[in-house]
């Protein structure tokens, strides 16, 4: 007896027809017309169950505080931090608290159920610290919240920095966060990668750099990321994120680059939303997409992810938590059209990113936490096609969020009075 049944489900790696039976909160079986009664049935009808939506990089100190005080007239990054540079002393822990939980609302309707949030140590209260490790304990029943010590204004570049950021991991942040690319000189960004993965290494935990968010091809230092992540011993927890400067780098040092990115075991996270946003602000034409090589490093065996980043805050005005609209952009600004490379960036919104965050029990496999979300799309090209509805949210089981399907009435001479539009278009 099962505490829930969900039938005739299609999976993302195309198997259909699946059962997926859970008991205490974990998958107990997942075959073809599974048997068994349940307490509770969920009939997929074809469509597809999928673990749920994963975001390994984002703001949440900052996310929803759009216009506050003042809007980014120019765009560009580094008014984005001025900005957020002018509302940080003005921060209240209720209100950082209030908009993230808000956050994480608008997060779990769009099955949106892990995510991996820096949090600005550069501040004396450590006050974004604070409120962001109570908001994890507040929603931990639902979203699984990393949070990643970032030293926003630089980690020698401001004052007292390396303190900060040793005060947070005490306090319990559990990954370590730098800027190298805004330290003053390439010197000293490329110490901070080294004295910060060495923090990591010393103390067991997790590296996630923003690291060389800049349209300059000399900005390279994924380059010594990569060497002090196979020095220390690393591999397979380090994080580079953004990496926008590999867009504009020479294809010769590109070919030497990836194959030791692979080597040292370092995972990649691409921002697409907002990189095609902010970087390329300098050109004329042709404008630079600004992207990072993510089909490049998938070739290479590169662990890739998308990650949202930033929602209504100084850098970005739009975004709903909908982490299918990551991966449409990611898919558009990186050319991956091919069936396979779509499917690659639905696993960018999904496995991808719950394997950097190095995620206990993640998966839809007997044994996995049963945490799925159930998408009106027949497959995972469909749900980024038409940023599928998110027709249920299960958590440990049980059901947390649930949405209409979408259906539009069409009243038109001469054609069918009802047609789902969401369904219109050709099945492959
Ligand atoms: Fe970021």
């Amino acid at each position: 007896m099962f505490d829930l049944k969900i039938t005739n489900a299609t999976l993302p790696d195309g198997r259909t027809n699946m059962g997926i039976g859970v008991k205490e909160g974990r998958i107990a079986a997942l075959q073809a017309n599974l048997a068994g009664e349940a307490g509770e049935t969920i009939d997929a009808a074809g469509q597809l169950v999928s673990p749920p939506f994963v975001d390994c990089h984002f703001h949440m100190d900052a996310t929803l505080s759009l216009g506050l005080p003042r809007l980014n007239e120019s765009g560009l990054l580094l008014e984005g931090i001025q900005i957020w540079g002018e509302l940080k002393p003005l921060l209240t822990h209720e209100v950082v608290i209030e908009r993230a939980l808000a956050y994480c609302d608008l997060a779990v309707s769009q099955g949106l159920l892990a995510i991996r949030t820096h949090v600005d140590v550069c501040d004396e209260r450590l006050l974004g610290v604070e409120a962001l490790l109570e908001v994890k304990r507040q929603v931990a029943p639902y979203i699984d919240l990393q949070l990643v010590a970032f030293p926003q204004d630089g980690y020698y570049r401001y004052p007292g920095a390396q303190d900060l950021l040793r005060r947070a991991l005490d306090m319990g942040v559990e990954v370590v966060g730098g800027i190298p690319h805004f330290e003053r000189t390439m010197a000293d960004g490329a110490r901070s990668v080294t004295a910060l993965c060495e923090l990591a290494a010393e103390r067991g935990l997790l590296v996630d750099l923003h690291c060389d968010e800049t349209d300059d091809p000399m900005s390279r230092h994924i380059e010594t990321l990569a060497y002090e992540t196979q020095r220390l011993g690393l591999g397979g927890r380090v994080n580079g994120s953004h990496l926008t400067s590999m867009h504009s780098m020479d294809n010769y040092y590109v070919s030497k680059l990836l194959p030791l990115i692979a080597e040292a075991g370092v995972s990649a996270t691409a921002n697409p939303l907002i990189n095609i946003g902010i970087q390329g602000r300098h050109d004329t034409y042709p404008k630079r997409r600004g992207m990072t090589r993510i089909p490049e490093m998938l070739r290479h065996g590169i662990t890739c992810s998308f990650g949202h980043d930033c929602v209504m805050d100084p850098w970005y005005s739009l975004g709903q938590a909908d982490m299918l609209e990551v991966a449409s952009m990611g898919l558009h600004v990186a050319q991956m059209t091919s069936r396979e490379a779509m499917r690659q960036c639905f696993a960018a919104v999904t496995t991808g990113p719950a394997s950097i965050m190095h995620l206990d029990g993640y998966g839809l496999e007997p044994g996995c936490k049963a945490d799925m979300i159930l998408l009106q799309a027949a497959d995972p090209i469909e749900a980024i096609r038409l940023k599928a509805t998110r027709l249920a949210v299960i958590k440990s089981g049980k059901l947390i969020a649930r949405t209409a399907p979408r259906q539009t009435e069409l009243h038109l001479p001469g054609r069918p009075p009802l047609v789902d539009a969401a369904t219109l278009g050709p099945k492959l």
